[in-house]
């Protein structure tokens, strides 16, 4: 029996690094032979670009399995270059937050279109759009982790209440197995009293539920996806990528994935 591990990576806040940290943990974990599926469920369709996709011309996307259960979800898969298969995103995808609105079992539709693709991977990252709205929810109902990217630039802690109470929300009424979530520090200056401050507050406000991994602000990790490529391929040995494949390291552990 392989460990097939579905986790969201949530943030009501945009900016903080979500898409970054999808492309470059699901690099991190398919270069440790792990076989690995991205989904782009942001309607910017962010992490669909940064892996060199146009948005605008994608025949199927993550909206169709979600909008029509005849769709075979698999259609919508793309290879990338970066190691992890992708199921992109685009604009239609904020016409499905709509359309599901109406539907009976909307916060379910996304777990049940992942159903099919469980097998075929040892971990499914979904990267969630800036918002609380339902197409987070799908994210979190079928997740069976969660990691919160936390930027260490600005105190925003009281936006993570809100986040915390719709996980546990979510967890009560949908997915009553779903562990409490880990969060990982981003963007982090150590040459700045206020970026230390700001991690010092995060790991006494919330100790063992902070990654050991921080993710130091750099301007390799924001030009990596012009070229379309992770960290792990722009610039391979760089404390930048190591950081990446330590952060594999540390969620193989917290979820017990053998190695
Ligand atoms: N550690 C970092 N250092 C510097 N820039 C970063 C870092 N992580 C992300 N960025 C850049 O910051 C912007 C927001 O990051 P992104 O991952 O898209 O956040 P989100 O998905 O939460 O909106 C992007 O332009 C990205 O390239
Ligand atoms: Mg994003």
């Amino acid at each position: 029996m392989t460990d097939k591990e579905i986790i969201a990576i949530a943030n009501q806040n945009g900016g903080v690094g979500k898409t970054t940290t999808t492309m470059n943990l699901g690099a991190a974990l398919s270069e440790s032979r792990q076989s690995v599926l991205l989904i782009d469920l942001d309607p910017q369709g962010t992490l669909t670009i940064a892996h060199g996709f146009d948005s605008d011309n994608l025949s199927n996307t993550i909206y169709n399995p979600l909008i029509d259960h005849t769709f075979n979800i698999k259609e919508a898969i793309l290879k990338t270059e970066n190691g992890p298969s992708l199921i992109p995103a685009n604009l239609d995808l904020s016409a499905a937050e709509v359309e599901l609105l109406n539907e009976l079992g909307r916060e379910t539709y996304l777990r049940e279109s992942l159903k099919s693709l469980r097998d075929s991977y040892n971990f499914i990252l979904i990267d969630c759009p800036p918002s609380l709205g339902l197409l987070t929810i799908n994210a979190l109902v079928a997740a069976d982790a969660v990691i919160i990217p936390v930027t260490t630039q600005y105190l925003r802690f009281r936006g993570l209440k809100l986040l915390l109470e719709t996980i546990e929300r979510v967890r009560d009424k949908f997915n009553l197995n779903l562990p409490l979530p880990r969060m990982l520090p981003t963007m982090f200056q150590s040459h700045t009293i206020h970026s230390r401050e700001v991690l010092e507050e995060l790991k006494n406000t919330f100790n063992s539920q902070v990654f050991k991994t921080i993710i130091r602000h750099t301007v390799r990790l924001a030009e990596a996806p012009i070229s379309g490529q992770s960290i792990l391929k722009y610039r391979k040995t760089s404390p930048h990528a190591e950081a990446y494949r330590n952060l594999a390291k540390e969620v193989k552990r917290w979820l017990s994935v053998h190695q």
